[in-house]
Order: structure tokens, then sequence, then C-alpha cells
């Protein structure tokens, strides 16, 4: 029995996730709750080192069905030692992509058959599915020019992919939205920032405890 609440929050990359779940935290924090915040892949050393493989632009002949397995063996990592004891202790667990990324990533955006990965990603997780999923859904020519104008290193081996992946990408995690909708509800992302964040928010009201 799970005490505490598993959220994740998806979208393509640049739908301005990472900031967005930085603010929401920091809110639900100053609430008094007690949270996680966790990113996939990663979230645990190992989690960070399989990461680095998976994102490394060297890496451009990545067998499909080798990225998929990387990001369950990833998640398998983190569901057993960091999730389910954080949902055992009560705690709101937030997570910047779970396995709605990888139907839409490797399903749509690489054509791998869904069934399958639903079945890899239900080894992986044991069945534990987040009890909301918050979808920021937004033009990839816009998050194109969010990406851009981000600072640091270039882009990693998966944002490097075409505009044309990312429109499959988007198009999957819609339809996954529609198949879903308990579930997953979809937020519209080209809003200013505190907008979004306060959308977030009254969702979760019904969720949180
Ligand atoms: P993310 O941390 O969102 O990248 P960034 O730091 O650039 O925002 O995710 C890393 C990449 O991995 C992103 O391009 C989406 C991809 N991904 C998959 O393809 N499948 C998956 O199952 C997951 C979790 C991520």
């Amino acid at each position: 029995m799970n005490k505490g609440l598993f959220l994740s929050v998806e979208g393509i990359d640049g739908s301005g996730k990472t900031t967005t779940i930085g603010a929401l935290d920091k809110r639900l924090v100053d609430e008094g709750y007690r949270t996680l915040l966790l990113r996939e892949p990663g979230g645990t050393a190992i989690g960070e080192d399989v990461r680095r493989i998976l994102l490394d632009p060297r890496h451009a002949d990545m067998d499909p069905l080798c990225e998929l397995l990387l990001f369950a063996a990833a998640r398998a990592q983190l569901v057993a030692g960091v999730i389910r004891p954080a949902l055992a202790a009560g705690m709101v667990v937030i997570c910047d992509r779970f396995t709605d990324s990888t139907l839409a990533y490797q399903g749509s955006g690489r054509g791998l058959d869904l069934d399958m990965i639903r079945r890899v990603n239900r080894i992986a997780t044991g069945g534990l599915l987040p009890q909301r999923t918050l979808l920021l859904d937004l033009d990839p020519e816009l998050a194109a020019c969010r990406l851009v104008g981000r600072e640091g290193a270039g882009p990693d081996r998966i944002d490097a992919e075409s505009r044309a992946f990312a429109e499959r990408v988007r198009a999957g995690y819609l339809a996954l939205a529609r198949e879903e909708s308990d579930r997953i509800v979809t937020i519209a992302a080209d809003q200013p920032i505190p907008i979004v964040v306060d959308r977030m928010q009254e969702i979760l009201r019904e969720d949180l405890p």
C-alpha cells in the first residue's frame, strides 16, 4: 500500500518541464508537503551513470532496443531503491519523466512496438504507475526555440533528433492522454511559467492528501 502520492510530469524536450517542476515543488514544500523531486533517466548513482551513456552524442549508432532497455534498467533501480521507499514513507514523489516518456520516445518516436514497451515498463516498475501525470504540451517549433536559448553544452543525443521526431513524440503523448484520460491531464505549455504552475497546482488539489 502506498501512503504517499506519485506524480509524473511529461512533455517533449523544451516544453518547460524542469523549470515548472522546480517551481511547483517549491510551492508544495511551502504548503508543508514532504516532497521528493526525481528525474529520469537518473535519480540514483547507477541511473545517472546510465543517463550519461544514453545521452552521449558519441553513441549515435545506439540500437532502439538497447536504448529501451537502458531506460528500463535505470528505471528499475529508481523504483526499487528510491520511489517505493519514499512512497512508503508518505512522501509526494514528483518524477520528471516516467514510463510515458518511453512510450512516446521509443514507441511513437523510434517506432518500437507499444505493447512490447508496455511489457518492458511493467517489468522495470513492477506495475507501479503515477497516480497523476501532467503533460506539458507544446508545439515542437516553439520548444526548439527554447532549447536554442539554453546555456551550457550542445544538445544531447536525443535533443539532437529531428523536428519530425519531436512531432511524432508529441503526437504519441497526446494519444496516450486520450487513452488514459483518468490519469493524464494535458496543460498548454505556451503560457508564462507561473500560469502553467498555477494550472499544475490546481489539478493536483484533488490528488494531494
Ligand atoms: P530530460 O532529462 O528531460 O532531458 P533534458 O535535461 O534535456 O530536459 O530527458 C532526457 C532525454 O531522454 C529526453 O530527450 C527524453 C529522453 N527519454 C526517452 O527517450 N525515453 C525515456 O523513457 C525517458 C525517461 C527519457
